[in-house]
């Protein structure tokens, strides 16, 4: 049994009272036998309240996602066992009696999954399903396509993962400290159409909102490499092997848009969601501005620079899903190329200022500056930290982190949705990688999007933690960063486990 005091995320209140409920029931309790009724007038959008008294436990919930959530709650109380694949407990369970009330800050709690990078096969996306689902997090951001990779099955366009899902090898590292070949591992895989409605399916049981992101205009070598006619130059390419932005961007042609129109309707028919990412982040325009093509395409429409063929490129797309029903999500250089439809959700990743803007337009936004929400950022400066890109990011900052930025009138916060992690996956090339990466971190990123603001505090977040989060995390099967230091690694045979980042 685990006490009140040891939910997390923590609730919005907690009233223990004396006593215990226990119940004896053979194995793991597929569900904590609790009588639920649904009230949507007494409780906000996914809020629950628990009652546990000696002879039995009550639950009132908002809506179905709230009732999701008491039984999560529920489980943390169990213990860490009510976590474990197997029954190893002799039982009885047991409960602590009080009242827990309960729901959300942000309707969007978000993590990025960066499966481009490296793929990650269908089992460890159901277990990073599950982890989210036992944190409260609601939408996971499938990032799907890039210059290194093409993950998704479009049986119109089978080149697009027949050539653009594997690669010859990757940069171990980044220049100069690591090497700048690369390592020579042939690396691949896609999702073929029935493990993505499985997927999407596994994360709708777990209240998780999958919502799929294939990136245009840029950070598409992959997709150029399988069908060189929607390049600029027609050259012939192969998918990237190295990180960072290609110049290799789509063209500007009525084909390419179309092309992806087509793309994007086999996307929304996989995905339910609301809401489909099309990237719109890094676009060099250097092969635009020396495209005969686009120069002409830019007369057509009276543009005065390629950047905004860029705007008109992602309108042209954004307008498309609008048409299937659904809105548009892109990253925050979609502001910066023109005019992009109201309706398109911002998600602000090159600090808050993108999302402050975003927000005083009238878009929608969900904050993911990455100097706070990168968890493929570096956790310390120890010399065993594995690959330690960009910012140092410790578990007190990310748990620190205020989504609604202090300078942002309030009219505009209540434009912001939510916040999101990000798990890019450059370096992280094993489910074990992208375990050590998350977390903890990713639990303090839950609270910071679940849990109030006020009366946060890192002293009682981390005591929480270490006693009652991390054996659950231990019983899950989570490889996370101890607390107390890195683990060392050795990336793969013959390449240092600690690579430095350029500064
Ligand atoms: C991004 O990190 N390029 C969204």
């Amino acid at each position: 049994m685990t006490s009140l005091a040891g939910l997390l995320p923590r609730p919005v209140h907690v009233r223990p009272a004396p006593g215990t409920y226990r119940f004896v029931t053979p194995g793991i309790p597929a569900q904590v036998s609790s009588v639920v009724r649904f009230d949507p007038a007494v409780l906000p959008p996914e809020g629950y309240r628990i009652t546990i008294t000696p002879h039995g436990v009550t639950t009132v919930a908002a809506d179905r996602a709230g009732a999701y959530y008491a039984e999560v709650t529920l489980r943390q109380l169990l213990g860490p066992d009510a976590f474990r694949a197997a029954d190893i407990h002799s039982g009885p369970w047991v409960l602590p009696c009080g009242e827990i009330e309960d729901h959300p800050r942000f309707s969007w709690r978000g993590c990025l999954l960066d499966v481009a990078r490296h793929f990650m096969p269908k089992a460890g996306v159901f277990r990073f399903i599950d982890l989210m689902a036992v944190h409260r997090l609601n939408v996971l951001h499938l990032h799907l396509t890039d210059d290194q990779g093409w993950r998704i099955e479009v049986p119109e366009y089978p080149l697009l993962t027949e050539v653009g899902s594997w690669r010859e090898g990757s940069w171990v590292g980044r220049p100069p400290d690591g090497t700048a070949d690369h390592d020579g591992r042939p690396h691949g895989g896609f999702y073929p159409t029935e493990d993505l409605r499985e997927i999407v399916a596994y994360a709708a049981a777990r209240h998780v909102t999958v919502v799929p992101e294939v990136d245009i205009p840029g950070h598409s070598q992959a997709a150029i490499a399988a069908y060189p006619e929607l390049g600029v130059t027609g050259a012939p390419l192969r998918v990237l092997t190295r990180w960072g932005i290609s110049d290799n961007v789509l063209n500007v042609s009525e084909e390419t848009v179309e092309f992806y129109r087509r793309v994007f309707t086999h996307v929304a028919s996989l995905f339910p969601s609301p809401v489909i990412c099309l990237g719109g982040d890094e676009v060099p325009t250097t092969q635009w501005a020396r495209s005969p093509l686009a120069r002409q395409r830019m007369a057509e429409l009276g543009l005065s620079s390629p950047a905004h063929l860029h705007g008109w490129f992602v309108s042209r797309l954004a307008a498309h899903l609008s048409s299937l029903g659904r809105r548009a999500l892109g990253w925050d250089e979609i502001l910066d190329g023109g005019s992009v439809p109201r309706s398109t959700i911002v998600a602000s990743w090159r600090g808050e200022d993108a999302g402050i803007r975003a927000a005083a337009a009238g878009h929608d936004v969900v904050m993911c500056p990455e100097q706070e929400t990168y968890l493929d950022h570096r956790q310390s400066d120890h010399p065993d930290e594995p690959i330690p890109v960009g910012f140092r990011r410790t578990l007190a900052d990310v748990h620190a982190y205020e989504p609604i930025p202090a300078s942002m009138p309030a009219a505009a916060a209540a434009r912001v949705l939510g916040a999101q992690a990000q798990v890019w996956t450059e370096h992280l090339d094993s489910p074990r990688r992208v375990d050590y990466a998350a977390f903890p971190r990713l639990a303090a990123f839950a609270e910071v999007v679940w849990s109030r603001g006020e009366g946060r505090s890192l002293a009682e977040f981390e005591r929480r933690l270490a006693e009652h989060h991390l054996p659950r995390l231990d019983a899950l099967g989570v490889e996370y960063r101890p607390l107390d230091g890195p683990r060392p690694w050795q990336t793969r045979p013959g390449v240092p486990g600690r690579i430095r980042e350029p500064s």
